[in-house]
C-alpha cells in the first residue's frame, strides 16, 4: 500500500569505486522507476586502495564537486562497500525466529568471523530451512569491518550529507536485478561486476543472494598487462584500452585476451564452487557489470568458458529517462558502470 502520507523520502546513491563515484537518484512514480540525476566523477588511483578510503580529503571534495554539479537537493545517502573489509557467509544455525536470531547473533557469529566481534557490524538474512531436517536453518551472515563503514559514513557527512545505509554491492546488485530481471523461480543467475581493481561474484536465488565471492582483479589488470605487453605509461595503456587513444602498432589485443582468460578462469572456478556445493543446481546465466566488462572479448570468452550465456546488465532497462535530461545513446554507453549505484537507489529511508 503506498497513501501518500507514508511517501519514502528519495535518497541519493552514491557507488564509491575506486576508479569512480557514481551518483544516481530515482524517484518511484505510479509507473515505476525514473531516474533523476546521474552522474559519474573519478578518483586518482591512491584515493581507494582494496575497498578501503586511503585519501578521504579526495573522496569527500569529490562527492561535494557532484552534489553541487547535479544540484542534489535530497539529505539522505547511501552508499556500499566490496572486497575484503566484508565478510558473507552462508551459515547453519538452529531453526529459530528472526528475532530470537536477531539478539543472539553477535554470539552465533562470532566463530565463523577471522575478526574479534567488537570489530564488525553484523546483519544476517534467513535463507529458509536447511534440506536436511535437522532443526537447522540456512543464514547468510553479513560482517563488515566497523572502520571500513566509518570511513563511508564519515565522507558523505562530510560532504554535507546524511548517511542513512551502507549496504554491499552484491546486495545493490540483487536489487537492480529484482526490478530489471525477475529471475525465473527456481532458477540461479550469477552476477560477476568487473570494477577497477575488485571483481565480485556473487549467485541469486529466489531474489536472495545465497553465494558470494570478491577477487582482488578487474580493468586495473587489464591496463596493467597493455602497459607491460607495450612498453608505455598507465596512462597512455588505460586510455587505448578504453579506445580514448589509437593502438600503435602493437595491438593490445593479446594483453587484454590474456587478462580476460585469467578473470573467466577465476569465476568458473567460484561458480564451479558454489555448484559442487549444491547438488543438482545450475547457473542459468551470468549477467556481467561494471567498467571492467566493456573490456573487449570478455562476454564471449565468459560464456564460452563457463558455458552459460553471458549478457551485460542495462540497470535503466526498466528505469524511465526522460530524454529531455538524459541523452540515451550517453546512458546506452554508460550503464554498465551504474549496476551498483542503481541498486543502491532504489533503497528508502525506513527500507529494510
Ligand atoms: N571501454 C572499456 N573497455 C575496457 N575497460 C573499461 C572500459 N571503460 C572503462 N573500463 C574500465 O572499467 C574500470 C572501472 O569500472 P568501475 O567504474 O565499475 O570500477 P570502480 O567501481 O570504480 O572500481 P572498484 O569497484 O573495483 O573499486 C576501469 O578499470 C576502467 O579502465
Ligand atoms: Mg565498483
Amino acid at each position: 500500500m503506498n497513501l501518500p502520507f507514508l511517501k519514502k523520502k528519495d535518497a541519493v546513491a552514491f557507488d564509491i569505486g575506486s576508479n569512480s563515484i557514481k551518483l544516481v537518484q530515482m524517484s518511484q512514480t505510479k509507473k515505476g522507476w525514473e531516474l533523476t540525476k546521474l552522474g559519474m566523477a573519478e578518483l586518482p588511483p591512491e584515493a581507494i586502495v582494496d575497498g578501503s578510503i586511503i585519501d578521504s580529503m579526495t573522496v569527500t571534495n569529490t562527492l561535494k564537486d557532484l552534489i553541487r554539479e547535479h544540484g542534489v537537493k535530497v539529505k539522505d545517502a547511501v552508499s556500499s562497500l566490496t572486497g575484503h573489509s566484508v565478510i558473507i557467509k552462508k551459515v547453519s544455525f538452529p531453526a529459530m525466529s528472526e528475532e530470537e536470531l536477531a539478539d543472539s547473533i553477535q554470539w552465533e557469529a562470532e566463530q565463523y568471523i577471522p575478526f574479534p566481534i567488537t570489530d564488525v557490524n553484523i546483519d544476517f538474512q534467513i535463507l529458509g530451512a536447511d534440506t536436511e531436517g535437522r532443526g537447522q536453518m540456512d543464514v547468510m551472515l553479513v560482517a563488515v569491518k566497523k572502520d571500513v563503514i566509518n570511513d563511508y559514513t564519515n565522507v558523505i557527512k562530510e560532504a554535507g550529507l546524511n548517511p542513512v545505509v551502507i549496504d554491499v554491492d552484491s546486495f545493490a546488485l540483487e536489487n537492480m536485478m529484482e526490478i530489471n530481471y525477475p529471475v525465473a523461480p527456481g532458477e540461479n543467475i550469477a552476477m560477476v561486476n568487473i570494477g577497477a581493481s575488485i571483481t565480485s561474484i556473487s549467485v541469486i536465488f529466489a531474489g536472495l543472494t545465497i553465494f558470494t565471492r570478491s577477487i582482488p582483479m578487474g580493468g586495473n589488470q587489464f591496463t596493467e598487462e597493455i602497459q607491460r605487453q607495450l612498453n608505455v605509461s598507465f596512462k597512455d595503456a588505460e586510455e587505448m584500452k578504453t579506445g580514448k587513444k589509437a593502438e600503435g602498432e602493437t595491438p593490445i589485443a593479446p594483453a587484454v585476451e590474456s587478462i580476460a582468460s585469467n578473470l573467466t578462469f577465476e569465476v568458473k572456478r567460484s561458480l564451479d564452487f558454489f555448484l559442487g556445493g549444491s547438488q543438482g543446481s545450475y547457473v542459468s546465466k551470468i549477467y556481467l557489470s561494471g567498467g571492467g566488462s566493456l573490456a573487449p572479448g570478455l562476454k564471449d570468452l565468459m560464456q564460452e568458458k563457463t558455458t552459460i550465456p553471458a549478457e551485460v546488465v542495462n540497470p535503466f532497462k526498466n528505469v524511465e529517462a526522460n530524454p529531455k535530461h538524459f541523452d540515451k545513446e550517453k546512458l546506452k554507453d554508460s550503464a554498465p558502470f551504474f549496476a551498483v549505484a542503481v541498486g543502491l537507489a532504489t533503497r528508502r529511508f525506513a527500507d529494510r
